[in-house]
């Protein structure tokens, strides 16, 4: 039988495109409508990314490999968000002015973070397919480490833009110290 879990988890990880499509539509984005996409699409990026971290967890706590076939496409989409939250910003705060975007990655931590872990992303999205996999072998495992660095950045870029922890970025902090508590490999003769 055919299994069409792969395409469910596509089409609805197309969720945030499908709300803010209605609310561009039907004129729902409030009174700060590019502010509105700017955060829409960072707080979805910080979903993706944890949405990601979860599968490992996931296949440990079900001990069913199923969750593993859906990691490569979560974290496409992670980087996919995240891609259209900085052009969002570039392009409808900006108006592609580099000069201010440059001076606010200079002068801004919160901008610096994020705009540190979409750096990091690329490499992950480049290298994510099985061709890469094959070529870079150990590597590839060491290289995709990265992700865990770039959730600390994106939650830290949540933390320090809202200049309060609490409480959906505290809410976001928690989720991620979970997941990554899963990663901790006790050693039991110590
Ligand atoms: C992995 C990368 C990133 C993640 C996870 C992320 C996440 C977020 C989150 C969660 C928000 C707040 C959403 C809300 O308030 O509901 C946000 C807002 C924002 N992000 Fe990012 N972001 C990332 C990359 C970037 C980059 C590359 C830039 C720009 C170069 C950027 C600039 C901003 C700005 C300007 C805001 C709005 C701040 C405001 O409300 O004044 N982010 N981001």
């Amino acid at each position: 039988m055919k299994n069409y879990s792969k395409p469910t988890v596509f089409l609805l990880s197309l969720w945030p495109i499908y709300i803010i499509t209605y609310q561009i539509f039907y004129n729902k984005l409030g009174p700060e409508p590019v502010d509105r996409i700017i955060n829409h699409f960072g707080e979805c990026t910080l979903i993706f990314i944890l949405l990601t971290l979860s599968m490992t967890p996931l296949k440990k706590i079900t001990k069913s490999l199923e969750w593993i076939k859906f990691r490569r496409m979560l974290g496409l989409f992670a980087f996919f968000y995240a891609s259209i939250h900085m052009l969002s910003y570039v392009g409808l705060d900006y108006r592609f002015d580099f000069e201010p975007l440059i001076n606010d990655v200079l002068k801004k931590k919160f901008v610096f973070i994020g705009f540190s872990a979409w750096l990091l992303l690329i490499p992950l999205a480049i290298t994510s397919s099985d061709k890469m996999l094959r070529l870079l072998r150990h590597n590839w495992k060491r290289l995709h480490r990265l992700t865990y660095i770039i959730a600390i950045f994106g939650s830290l870029h949540f933390i320090w833009l809202s200049k309060t922890i609490f409480f959906k970025p505290l809410i976001y902090l928690i989720i991620l110290l979970f997941l990554l508590s899963f990663r901790i490999k006790f050693n039991k003769s110590t």
